[in-house]
């Protein structure tokens, strides 16, 4: 068996003479300043997810210093390489249209160059499940490092964190509550330092899952961005990258089956934002291993909410980081972890969990015996209006409104939803049903952010604070309300929520796990045979766009492009 090549003599240009594709490669390396002694080191690339419309990302070029000092204290060569980096607000239509992208990018980037092994910096949203994914199919050693969450605001003396408050404060302006000074004010404080959203939204829930995962150093997820520790933790991620390089640790014996169901546990019992049970099952696919959303529910079931943190509780990620991180929540779940699954630094959960920090006095992190919501944060809901399956923050909804049946009020689309909301002439009332259709993984296209349908403004003035919603669509992890999310098949591809029409009645049953429209079969077949899909747009005929409208997969397969997932051979988590 032939050794496999390491260093500079990976991945060599093709021109039929490895040889001469070394020399010619050496030549050129040769002219960023490099001896030949530190090319003959293990070489850790470093992705560089910096960019000026990421603010998310702003500590990235302090971060590659300090991993580069880790790796150069270790004996290797630190080589950073960019790749796309994407930061919610500004990634047109929508980040999560981009994230495939990203993971292309960076798994052929991991491919195509000469690295032992690679440090993947992210953060923000879309960041971190894209690296993952990449990585999970380069399958050369790697190790993730989070960007960390940013400080909280202060306004008038009351904490502020993006983006649950952003919400808060933008609800309260729409009810005419506080005038245009005020929200102007509040939006210079909302967002005071670098890092990423410091509450439990989609980036807070992945650091966490991804530190579950094993793929990142023990209590790396929580550390806040400016802090002195952060770099202390690039550092050494830095130089276990090279330990990694040398030991050939690679993803596919780290984020295995057991390793992907501790993260299923941890985004739970955080009360973790809903997109990442979409990531988690990308990255899970990448890998040959589906997730089974009955399972997940009746894991759910299991594992009580024991974070106290925004937007369902009171605490911000640097309360977690104060209360111990991670490894707080793992030692109350250590009877429903699989403690033997290994992580990045060679060792396993369970071992990395005994070494942890002691518990300390803290009140971020609730005990199993008395939690924050009973069960998981998320619920899976089946019925004739989701086949595949649908999803629901139940630690973010409304108690009342968990079985509650109502009037349907449909917006055909996000354009008609942004110009009808508003009408002081929509029929709408408090106890209806808001539906909206085509804004799914291709309706949108790119499945955004717009399950979070605002209350019309005429109900949000007369005191209405939530209201049931249903869509195709994704939320925000910083969101909350009675809000059904991911219905599957999407609309516009034919789902039955492309049936739904006003004033049909729909019946929301949480406990039972149901979505149910009561609209009887004769007349829903005649809905389906006079229905026919959106008109394609003249963009979706080309490029990248092209790619993603005819291989992007539905939100319960993870929304991957059909080609890059793995075949499925097992299904995550054996629950029974
Ligand atoms: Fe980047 Fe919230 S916008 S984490």
């Amino acid at each position: 068996m032939s050794t496999p090549k390491s260093g500079m003599r990976r991945n060599l240009t093709a021109y039929g003479d490895e040889e001469f594709s070394l020399f010619l490669r050496r030549a050129f390396i040769k002219a960023m300043g490099y001896t030949d002694d530190a090319l003959e080191r293990p070489i850790i690339g470093i992705t560089n997810t910096y960019s000026g419309f990421n603010a998310c990302h702003r500590t990235v070029p302090e971060l590659i210093e300090a991993v580069k000092r880790g790796v150069m204290l270790a004996g290797g060569l630190p080589v950073e390489f960019p790749t796309i980096t994407l930061h919610e607000s500004f990634a047109h239509p929508t980040s999560m249209y981009l994230r495939n992208l990203m993971a292309i990018d960076t798994e052929e980037m991991i491919r195509a160059q000469p690295v032992d092994s690679v440090v993947l910096i992210g953060g923000c949203d879309k960041t971190v499940p894209a690296l993952l994914m990449g990585a999970a199919s380069a399958n050369v050693p790697a190790i993730l490092m989070v960007t960390g969450p940013m400080l909280t605001g202060n306004h008038h003396g009351e904490r502020l964190g993006a983006c649950t408050d952003c919400r808060r404060f933008w609800a309260r302006y729409r009810a005419a509550e506080i005038d245009d000074r005020e929200i102007n004010e509040v939006n210079s404080k909302l967002c005071p330092t670098a890092g990423t959203c410091m509450v439990m939204g989609t980036a807070s829930t992945m650091a966490l899952c991804a530190e579950a995962l094993g793929m990142m150093l023990p209590g790396g997820a929580a550390i806040p961005a400016v802090l002195a520790e952060r770099m202390r933790n690039a550092e050494a991620t830095g130089a276990r990258a090279v330990a990694l390089a040398k030991e050939r640790l690679r993803p596919d014996r780290i984020m295995t089956p057991d390793a992907l169901e501790n993260a299923l546990r941890v985004l739970l019992a955080v009360g973790g934002s809903t997109n990442a049970i979409v990531h988690l099952t990308a990255v899970a696919g990448r890998l040959g291993v589906g997730i089974d959303l009955d399972a997940f529910d009746r894991m759910g079931r299991e594992t009580p909410v024991l974070v106290d943190l925004k937007p369902t509780g009171q605490h911000y990620m640097e309360d977690l980081y104060n209360a111990g991180g991670l490894a707080t929540i793992l030692r109350e779940l250590k009877p429903l972890l699989r403690a033997d699954a290994v992580t990045v630094t060679g060792k396993t959960l369970g071992e990395e969990l005994a070494k942890a920090q002691p518990p300390r006095e803290q009140t971020v992190v609730h005990t199993l015996k008395d939690p924050v919501f009973r069960e998981g944060g998320i619920a899976v809901l089946r019925g004739n209006l989701a086949p595949d399956g649908a999803i629901i923050k139940q630690s973010a909804a409304s108690e009342k409104l968990m079985q509650h049946t109502g009037r349907a009020v449909v917006f055909d689309s996000l354009e008609d939803l942004a110009l009808r909301i508003d009408d002081d002439a929509l029929d709408v009332r408090a106890e209806d049903i808001l539906v909206l259709k085509n804004a799914g993984p291709k309706g949108a296209p790119g499945m955004p952010e717009a399950g979070y349908i605002p209350i019309p403004r005429k109900l949000a003035q007369a005191g209405v604070k939530d209201m049931v919603r249903m869509s195709d669509a994704r939320m925000s992890g910083t969101a909350f309300g009675s809000i059904v999310l991911h219905i599957s098949p999407e609309s516009a591809v034919g789902g039955p929520l492309a049936l739904v029409e006003n004033g049909d009645r729909i019946t929301l049953d949480v406990p039972r796990r149901r979505l149910e429209l009561l609209v009887d079969e004769a007349a829903l077949a005649a809905r389906r045979a006079r229905w026919h899909a959106p008109a394609a747009s003249k963009d979706d005929a080309r490029g990248y766009r092209k790619l993603f409208m005819h291989t992007v997969q539905q939100a319960h397969e993870g929304c991957d492009f059909d080609f890059l997932a793995a075949e499925v051979t097992m299904r995550v988590p054996r629950v029974v």
